[in-house]
């Protein structure tokens, strides 16, 4: 099985992922060894900077029994234009399964494909469903359920708010979005959670937080628009996680975000600082909702 995003997994499949990420996560606090993916190899092509990505990945392969191989595009053939389909097709004779993190979905989806292996999306510029997941596990984690929960986040509808939409609306919880004009999530992906739950998307950042018990944010320019960071920092003030926020939300809201952060931008220091907490569990939980994509992607 393929993590390609979030829109092909049903809400069975997510709480199934979910549920093994916590028993993984109980056992290996417990010192359980669990080597559900022994002598197995995971590639993992990196076209962009990771840290939680890469050593989750690397060490969650290693916890379950397997081994975890860093491609960097710069070093392989594909970053001097080996096709995706040719790749994909190597790759499959070596490897167990590949992990990608590069700019566009459509490589993930030909490297599925071409190849005969599972393939997980770490990370394209239109979504990121391995965070997502982690978020959804550290949202139940902390409020003991979906149901009942309003999610908000805050600022550029990039890749992380495409996956937080398609994951908060079928995991049942209500999810409002505030972006600047010309900064809204996919389209699609928009639609599609109007039809199917609870959602609005507005330029008003009081409006969309107001009795949010889950504020979410990202940086406000994304890996691969750094030529346009300047811009932005004008275009998205306001923006941000702050006390006048926390103000409007529910006063036991969660505060959440993906990582890295930029302080004083998106959020401001003393909010991160007093939710850190869960911020580090959020980051933590990539470690254990991705073995159980791991397993899951290997096994079926
Ligand atoms: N949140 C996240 O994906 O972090 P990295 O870019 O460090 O992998
Ligand atoms: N939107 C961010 C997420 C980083 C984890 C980016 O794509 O750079």
């Amino acid at each position: 099985m393929h993590l390609l995003k979030l829109q092909d997994l049903s809400p069975k499949q997510i709480v199934e992922i979910l549920n093994t990420a916590d028993q993984l996560k109980f056992e290996k606090k417990n010192g359980i060894t669990h080597h559900l993916l022994k002598g197995k190899t995971l590639g993992m092509i990196f076209t962009k900077s990771s840290t939680r990505t890469r050593v989750s990945f690397e060490v969650g392969m290693y916890d379950l029994g397997g081994s975890a191989l860093f491609l960097s595009s710069r070093d392989l053939q594909i970053g001097r234009g080996e096709p995706v389909e040719d790749t994909a097709r190597v790759l499959s004779r070596y490897l167990d399964g590949i992990m990608i993190r590069t700019f566009e979905q459509k490589e993930v989806e030909d490297l599925a494909k071409y190849g005969s292996i599972p393939v997980i999306n770490g990370l394209t510029d239109y979504c990121h469903p391995c965070q997502v997941l982690a978020d959804l596990m550290t949202i139940r984690e902390h409020k003991g359920g979906f149901t009942g929960n309003k999610l908000c986040y805050i600022g550029d509808g990039n890749n992380m708010t495409n996956s937080l939409i398609v994951g908060g609306i079928k995991m049942g919880m209500e999810v409002s979005v505030a972006c600047p004009k010309g900064y809204e999530p996919d389209a699609e992906i928009m639609k599609w959670a109007a039809e199917n739950g609870k959602f609005t998307c507005t330029d008003n950042v009081l409006e969309a937080a107001t009795g949010a018990d889950v504020l979410y944010t990202d940086v406000w320019a994304s890996m691969g628009q750094e030529s346009e960071a300047e811009e932005r920092k004008k275009i998205f003030t306001g923006y941000q996680i702050n006390a006048n926020v926390m103000k409007v939300a529910n006063e036991k809201a969660m505060v959440m975000h993906c990582l890295p952060a930029h302080r004083g931008e998106e959020i401001t220091a003393d909010v991160l600082e007093a939710h850190a907490n869960e911020i580090f569990d959020e980051a933590e939980n990539r470690l254990h909702v991705q073995k159980a994509v791991l397993v899951k992607c290997f096994t079926e």
